[in-house]
């Protein structure tokens, strides 16, 4: 559980957002070259806190985005590559805005269910930083699940019953409840696949429930019915006010989090335009695919 007291560290000032999880830090600028210490510091916090908000960034560049996302770790190019920034391909558009008839980003103004970012891929992100560059008047709210908290306050039969098992994530099934289809090609590059359904995280080793209501379809390894059952269960269970920090944007913020240790979702919003830039960072090669430790470290 994280710190509820502000604590200050050399030059930045950090508060936690929720009992559980999440800090606001103050005190640092997002550039495109930060200093390599600064740079430890948001490691530690991120690894601590789960999600980090970085207030009052209005006019960040998106070089800006990108260098300071590269510091963190490689970039991922998102698979939608009709919403990515045409100056910056690291960086993918949610948006409802249109120019010259055409959507420019992903996600548009409807509500967006629960899920891990890229959990659908083989080596998904490990996080995601996140900037609000225009917000509409109302709605738009982004929640985020701290699944490590959800893991842990689980009944001890329910983790037992959960180890070592697997579940099928499918980006295909998010799209056809909350965003548009693929491409043939994309979606040649995103077939459903396995995942374990509690992961060990890669860097801190703690375990946090691996699955989501937006993308995770079935529990390998049981019958149909038991599997339906016990994803309704879960999915219930993590969603409770205790494990969650609903974050109301405003223009300037960025929110950087855990994409191993917490899920997310959005509701719709009306009122006018809103435009998000994110880019989405990738784990070490030998630590990227999700993996199950009976024993974590
Ligand atoms: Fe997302």
């Amino acid at each position: 559980m994280a710190d509820s007291t502000t604590m200050t560290l050399p030059e930045l000032t950090v508060t936690p957002l929720h009992p559980n999880f999440g800090a606001r830090v103050e005190g640092l600028e997002i550039t495109a070259s930060p200093d390599p210490e600064d740079i430890e510091q948001v490691r530690r916090l991120w690894h601590r806190y789960k999600l980090l908000l970085f207030r009052g960034q209005q006019g960040v560049s998106e070089a800006a985005l990108v260098g300071f996302s590269k510091s963190l770790g490689e970039l991922e190019i998102h698979v939608r590559e009709e919403f990515l920034s045409p100056h910056h391909p690291e960086l993918l558009y949610v948006s409802n805005m249109k120019r010259e008839g055409r959507a420019i980003g992903i996600l548009a103004d409807r509500e967006v269910g629960w899920h891990y970012d890229q959990i659908y891929l083989p080596k998904p992100a490990v996080g995601s930083l996140l900037c609000a560059v225009r917000l509409p008047e109302a709605g738009g709210d982004t929640c985020f699940a701290d699944m490590v908290s959800a893991y842990a306050a689980l009944p001890e039969a329910t983790r037992t019953r959960l180890a070592g098992k697997e579940a099928i994530q499918s980006y295909a099934a998010f799209n056809a409840m909350y965003s548009v289809p693929t491409s043939p090609e994309q979606a040649a590059r995103t077939p459903d696949l396995r995942q374990p359904v509690v992961r060990t995280h890669p860097y801190t080793g703690e375990q946090a429930l691996y699955l989501c209501p937006g993308m995770t379809t079935r529990i390998t390894g049981m019958p149909q019915q038991e599997s339906e059952a016990l994803l309704e269960e879960l999915f219930v269970w993590s969603a409770q006010d205790r494990f969650v920090y609903r974050h109301r944007w405003q223009e300037g913020d960025c929110v950087l989090w855990d994409n191993a240790a917490t899920m997310h979702r959005r509701d719709p919003f009306r009122g006018g335009e809103r435009l998000m830039k994110r880019t989405t960072i990738l784990p070490a090669a030998d630590r990227a695919r999700p993996c199950y430790r009976a024993d974590p470290a």
